[in-house]
């Protein structure tokens, strides 16, 4: 399932489906090795949160739990009490198909594939509707806190090498053409407390790949699950985002390595955010939304080393089936 290593070579596949070539949707190399010319055209998806079981966490809200939540922000909808994650398939499952159709040259799946870290049930339904995906996109995933912390924030020893064992590292480095995409493990770096030399060895890891990527001229692009910031560089800590000490740290590395993208999940609504010439994109869900944003994902364009990116609606995607 894990295909971080894969170095697919850029193709001009036909669309089985459609019989259209994937021609606005595939790889322009041009040059690669050549620091002066970049990648013409990468086009990629960014999935957040499809958390498998998150719709009956959030079932049997009464009118008095919605205006709690609204309180906080988040938007709930009312309704009775429902067991199970047929809802939350669903739309994993057309998320899936629309990237079929859609043939990126990868998906990111940036974390919380499913809602209870201890149930075989969910994870099971995860991988079953991720290998639906055509064998010629990779899936890059990224452990969310529901997915590598047993008690949904600390992870300890045993939940890292559970995670691995099922989705490979939780933090990696992969390259296509002249550009270094790095996924960080942001669940250890929110909340170490357990597992403090996992902290160190993955900052240490990370400013050696934004060195190396700097020598060797490649622009770099970050996914995590917790966006550094939500709304801004200096807000103050909260559950959505990373600790201000540690987001220091960090944006002193990122703006060092002239990183400006990064890409995460976790908040279940959209925001785009600045620090400098940074752009923190936090990015809406596949599954429950807590915002006024539907459920979705995230189309992102590179074109020349310019970032586009726009977020989709399931329901405004094809699914595959119709076309
Ligand atoms: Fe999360």
């Amino acid at each position: 399932m894990y295909s971080a290593s894969s170095q697919s070579a850029p193709t001009t596949q036909q669309n089985a489906t459609t019989g259209k070539a994937a021609g606005s949707f595939h790889v322009d190399y041009v040059g690669a090795t050549d620091p002066e010319v970049i990648v013409a055209n990468l086009e990629f998806i960014f999935m957040a949160d499809c958390q498998l079981g998150a719709f009956a966490s959030f079932s049997g809200m009464d009118a008095a739990d919605v205006v709690s939540y609204a309180a906080r922000g988040m938007r709930v909808e009312e309704g009775p009490r429902i067991d199970g994650f047929e809802w939350d398939a669903d739309r994993y499952a057309e998320a899936i198909a629309a990237a079929n159709d859609l043939r990126p040259e990868f998906v990111v799946m940036g974390g919380d594939m499913v809602d209870d870290p201890a149930s075989e049930e969910q994870l099971e339904a995860v991988l079953r509707i991720t290998s639906r995906l055509d064998a010629s996109i990779p899936m890059f995933w990224v452990p969310g806190n529901h997915d590598i912390a047993a008690d949904t924030v600390k992870p300890t020893r045993h939940s890292i090498d559970k995670y691995r064992e099922v989705f490979g590292p939780d933090y990696y480095a992969f390259d296509r053409g002249p550009i270094r995409f790095l996924v960080l493990d942001t669940v250890v770096l929110d909340s170490p407390q357990q597992v403090p030399d996992e902290l160190d060895e993955q900052l240490a890891w990370f400013e050696r790949e934004v060195d190396r990527a700097g020598e060797q001229q490649r622009q770099v692009i970050l996914f995590g699950h917790h966006p550094l910031f939500v709304a801004e560089a200096g807000e103050p800590d909260s559950y959505w985002n990373l600790p201000r000490e540690l987001r220091r740290h960090l944006l002193e590395v990122i703006h060092r390595g002239r990183i400006k993208n990064a890409f995460a999940g976790h908040w279940h609504r959209n925001s785009i955010a600045r620090d400098g010439d940074f752009e923190m994109v936090t990015s809406g869900p596949v599954g429950y939304p807590l915002g006024d944003d539907p459920s979705g994902f995230r189309l992102v364009s590179i074109n020349r080393g310019a970032v586009t990116h726009r977020y989709a609606a399931l329901s405004d995607l094809p699914t595959g089936e119709a076309s």
